[in-house]
């Protein structure tokens, strides 16, 4: 149930944006390094190359590094050890790769290692992987928004819970302790005036992240008020009711979903999704290896599609 607050004038939502006179200013405390800004430009064009990849990666030495590495990992065991970027785009694939070099840049943005006790966050990257991932498919299925745009919303959804939890640990406690005292996520951060996808947009904002994303971001769990990407945010609240059903979930927050609703907004059948499903259920656990790599080899937390079934109950 949510806690009566004012509705905002900008939107018609139940959540008051002023969060900046809480945290600061947030866009000034943090930026964003200029390798990930521009992988976030190529990742919104659907004209990027394998070769414009290959350029902005091969300028950022520790990226290269990282990639370089991914690639010889045991996953990908090839004769012939990979040295080259562009021989990673070939073995890794372009498009797996532009989310992992993306990912690369936010985890080291926000460094989820150092993270309140309590609190795991490498289940959040995961999260956020998974639903980038799913939101991806979606958008292909669908055809209701660019898959890169669903990539990068999917990615940057839970930006709010990822910059409190990184950079606002003591903020992120006194939310932590009213969890952990029986309220709701959304209770919690209403209670504090810290609600996640305020900060997440905030954030957005400053960052000057096209109008797209900032939406997203802040009608997440509200799809069917966002004014102008009511289908993108839609296709990002169903991939990250998926991404919980699935075990990629965060423990923190529960994924509230009117399925009958999105499905229209969508045009998605019930049988479509079904398959969708499946396909996910298949594919993750494929693709699941590269993130924990990415994630410093750190073993899964997921039960890969374990409860994928129950969504079509
Ligand atoms: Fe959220
Ligand atoms: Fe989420």
């Amino acid at each position: 149930m949510e806690s009566p607050v004012s509705r905002n004038a900008r939107y018609d939502l139940p959540i008051d944006l002023q969060v900046e006179s809480r945290l600061g200013d947030i866009g000034r405390l943090v930026s964003l390094p200029s390798t990930t800004f521009r992988l976030l430009s190529l990742l919104m064009s659907e004209t990027t190359s394998a070769r414009d990849l290959q350029k902005v990666v091969e300028q950022d030495p520790g990226l290269t590094a990282k990639v370089i590495s991914l690639s010889n990992s045991v996953i990908y065991a090839i004769r012939d050890p990979v040295s080259t970027i562009d021989r990673a785009i070939t073995i890794i694939g372009f498009k797996e790769l532009e989310i992992i070099a993306l990912g690369i840049g936010l985890s080291e943005t926000f460094d989820l290692k150092k993270v309140p006790p309590g609190f795991d966050g490498r289940a959040l990257w995961l999260h956020c992987l998974s639903v980038s991932w799913i939101a991806r498919e979606l958008a292909l299925v669908t055809k209701a928004a660019e898959p890169s745009e669903a990539m990068i919303a999917g990615l940057l959804h839970e930006l709010g819970i990822i910059i409190l939890v990184s950079k606002f640990p003591i903020h992120f406690i006194q939310l932590l302790d009213l969890i952990n005292s029986g309220q709701p996520l959304q209770d919690a951060e209403t209670t504090l005036n810290l609600r996640h996808e305020a900060i997440g947009y905030q954030l957005a904002k400053n960052w000057g992240l096209p109008q797209v994303f900032q939406e997203v971001i802040l009608f997440h769990h509200y799809p069917h008020l966002c004014p102008n990407h009511a289908k993108l945010a839609s296709i990002i609240n169903l991939a990250d009711n998926l991404a919980h059903r699935s075990g990629y979930g965060l423990t923190i927050e529960s994924s509230s979903i009117d399925l009958p609703k999105i499905l229209a907004t969508l045009g998605l059948k019930i049988e479509t999704l079904q398959n969708l499903i499946k396909n996910i259920i298949t594919a993750i656990p494929k693709v699941e290896p590269l993130w924990n790599q990415l994630l410093n080899g750190t073993k899964p937390v997921g039960k890969t599609g374990g409860k994928f079934s129950s969504l079509l109950k």
